[in-house]
């Protein structure tokens, strides 16, 4: 079979690990060519494409992002953009697609499964925002990276007894801040899951730092809300999936904590850097262990399925399973992270 292979959405470490393992057993075992389109879904559309062999993947292991490139690119949100993917598709004579992305790039996977292309699809995000799969590679070298900034700022926190705010990504899901609050020994994790009080913040750092405490960290998701009537954000722009673009709560928070408590605070956004690098070795595990999985569903036929992490089990799910809801943070890990609050 010839087939392709695109990276959607935001980058993170292991995309090139699925890449590696998918290229490894597809041509080794199975025989199988591969054609890589460039820039995610904008790579149908414009039939950019590069060369995918054992040869061309060799130490792609430990290397974060992704060779492919990626975008944001929509093809349904483009004229004709439906109609141009299955058009290179059988201009370049491909039997079968594997997507690797997170709900945006699967949910087009979806939507062109239901036209009759052939597409597995890998989860990918650093949100760990997918439903059906335990966890999607990308996140736990996230919360490496955040925990590891987490245990930098108690030290400078403790040095100047001061409030240090530090904002995650996550998008609309609090996995981020909570695993990576609850890793770093967080005072106060603030998630999109449960609108916060900037008043109840407070008092709890002032109690805290009454109780003796010199300093405090607070760890705030970007997609963190205030309850309504507290305070004002500032809107993002929309991408073309119709994502606000999120960012810079911890900068409204941090000066507030500052005014109503008297403390020192000082904000740190850790943004993108969540994204950069090498993937942990639990990721480079996942990875290459969907990039197999979803080599076998392509060899075995089974269109229209996400490979998906269940326990320790690497197993296939209806890709619309994968796509249908926001896996937001679950209670019962949440009240967790909370037994460390102030
Ligand atoms: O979905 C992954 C993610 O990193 C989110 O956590 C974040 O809100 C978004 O992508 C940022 O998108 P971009 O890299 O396009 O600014």
């Amino acid at each position: 079979m010839r087939i392709g292979m695109l990276t959607g959405g935001g980058d993170c470490p292991g995309l090139n690990a699925v890449i590696r393992a998918v290229v490894r057993r597809g041509e080794g075992e199975y025989g199988h060519t591969f054609v890589g389109y460039r820039h995610g879904w904008r790579g149908l559309l414009d039939g950019e494409t590069m060369p995918l062999s054992i040869d061309t993947t060799r130490g792609l292991l430990p290397r974060g992002g992704t060779i492919l490139g990626t975008s944001r690119t929509n093809p349904f949100k483009v004229d004709g953009g439906p109609d141009a993917v299955r058009a290179t598709l059988a201009s370049d004579r491909i039997d079968a697609l594997i997507a690797i992305g997170g709900e945006d790039t699967l949910g087009v996977a979806h939507r062109l499964s239901l036209d009759g292309v052939r597409v597995v699809g890998v989860p990918k995000t650093i949100d760990n925002d997918l439903s059906a799969t335990d966890f999607t590679f990308g996140f736990h070298t996230a919360v490496q990276i955040a925990t590891d900034a987490i245990d930098r700022l108690h030290t400078t926190a403790e040095s100047h007894d001061r409030v240090m705010v530090v904002e995650v990504m996550g998008r609309h899901a609090g996995w981020i801040a909570a695993y990576a609050g609850l890793a770093g020994g967080a005072d106060m994790v603030l998630v999109p899951e449960e609108p916060f009080d900037i008043d109840t913040v407070c008092e709890r750092i002032t109690h805290r730092h009454r109780r003796g405490a010199g300093f405090s960290i607070i760890v705030v998701a970007e997609g963190a809300v205030p309850r309504a009537g507290t305070m004002v954000l500032a809107d993002g722009d929309v991408d073309a999936f119709g994502h606000v673009r999120l960012g810079g709560i911890g900068n409204v928070l941090a000066p507030e904590i500052e005014r109503r408590t008297g403390f020192e605070t000082r904000v740190t956004i850790l943004g993108h850097v969540l994204r950069g690098g090498t993937p942990t070795a639990f990721d480079r595990v996942i990875a290459t262990r969907f990039g197999l999985a979803a080599i076998d569903a392509v060899h075995d036929g089974e269109f229209a399925t996400m490979v998906a992490l269940r326990g320790t089990d690497v197993v296939r799910v209806p890709i619309a399973d994968g796509v249908a809801t926001l896996k937001t943070l679950d209670d019962a890990f949440y009240a967790d992270a909370r037994a460390f609050f102030a």
